[in-house]
């Protein structure tokens, strides 16, 4: 089997490296540009970098699917997704008749989704637009009657600027009455309060490699939190049963509180119409593990 690209990451004991790779984000600096961060960066895009590992992994997950397709369907779009990832909802939404503009950073999802769209009818193709970039920074020539933001792409917003950034490129995306939808998962006290030095096992499987097919692997979680910058390290650990090098793919999470993100929506000019606590738009309590916020410019 040959190494993913994440391979390359060195495997850290536990889920993170201690040591800081940057300044945090608060910290005083002359510079306009807040510096590098590595380990947020590696955190926001190893995990996409096998896009049929990603699909594997979440194909049972549909519930959410549905949930953005009647919601396109009644908007009845143009709908702009940010973090379409290799179009898990973006192809279903398309497929209903509705247009659709993905934005996401990783090239390897965006790839994998412009394949999938050589497969569809032509129709459907030309209802998705696909844009590589940062749903912080991207301008477009358009605006939308609903903005979505599925699966907790929005966890991938580390810092109170990133999110500043992102509901202002939002809100100039939208067209009057327009809708901004996203869930994320709720933070639990008891993940965030796992030993970091505990590997989590989950039963072996089949790791899909495009380059020299699949092999069993077997796969473990550490899980690492880091409290001042809320954010949930995770370190994904994988190991050939038949021999081969192991990897780790890290992944990193922001926690967003829903008192915190209802005070972000506010101060950035956004107001929540609806919080949903599940896919079945039960309203959110404190045993929901998901968040789903509708929001509208106020
Ligand atoms: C959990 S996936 C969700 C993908 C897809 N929406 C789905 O539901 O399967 C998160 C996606 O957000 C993308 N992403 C992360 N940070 C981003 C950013 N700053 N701007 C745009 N996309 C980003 C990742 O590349 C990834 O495809």
């Amino acid at each position: 089997m040959s190494p993913p690209p994440q391979k390359r990451l060195k495997q850290p004991s536990a889920a993170r490296s201690r040591a800081p790779s940057s300044a945090p984000s608060s910290s005083p600096s002359r510079s306009r540009k807040p510096p590098r961060d590595l380990e947020l960066e590696a955190g926001s895009s190893a995990h996409y970098e096998n896009p049929a590992y990603y699909r594997q992994t979440y194909a049972r997950r549909t519930h959410d699917v549905r949930y953005y397709v009647d919601l396109a369907l009644k908007r009845r779009g143009p709908v702009l997704e940010y973090g379409c990832g290799n179009g898990r909802i973006t192809l279903p939404i398309a497929r209903t008749g509705v247009e659709i503009l993905g934005v996401d950073l990783s090239p390897p999802m965006l790839g994998d989704l412009k394949k999938a769209l050589r497969e569809e009818p032509a129709d459907v193709a030309q209802r998705v637009t696909l844009r590589r970039g940062d749903m912080r920074r991207v301008r477009l020539d358009q605006r939308f009657r609903l903005v979505i933001c599925p699966f907790n792409a929005l966890l991938h917003l580390y810092t109170r600027a990133d999110m500043e950034a992102f509901l202002a490129r939002t809100r100039e995306h939208l067209l009057p009455h327009g809708q901004l939808v996203f869930d994320v998962s709720m933070p639990e006290p008891e993940e965030l309060a796992r030993d970091p030095a505990r590997a989590y096992a989950t039963p072996r499987f089949r790791y899909p490699d495009a380059s020299s097919g699949s092999s069993v692997v077997k796969y473990t979680e550490r899980f690492d939190y880091d409290k001042m910058r809320q954010v949930l390290f995770v370190a994904m650990e994988f190991s050939p049963v038949n021999g081969g090098e192991s990897w780790m793919t890290p992944l990193a999470h922001r926690q967003f509180y829903p008192q915190e993100l209802e005070a972000l929506l506010h101060y950035n000019g956004f107001r929540i119409t609806a919080l949903h606590g599940d896919f079945s738009e039960e309203p959110a309590t404190s045993s929901s593990s998901t968040l789903i916020y509708h929001c509208k410019p106020r």
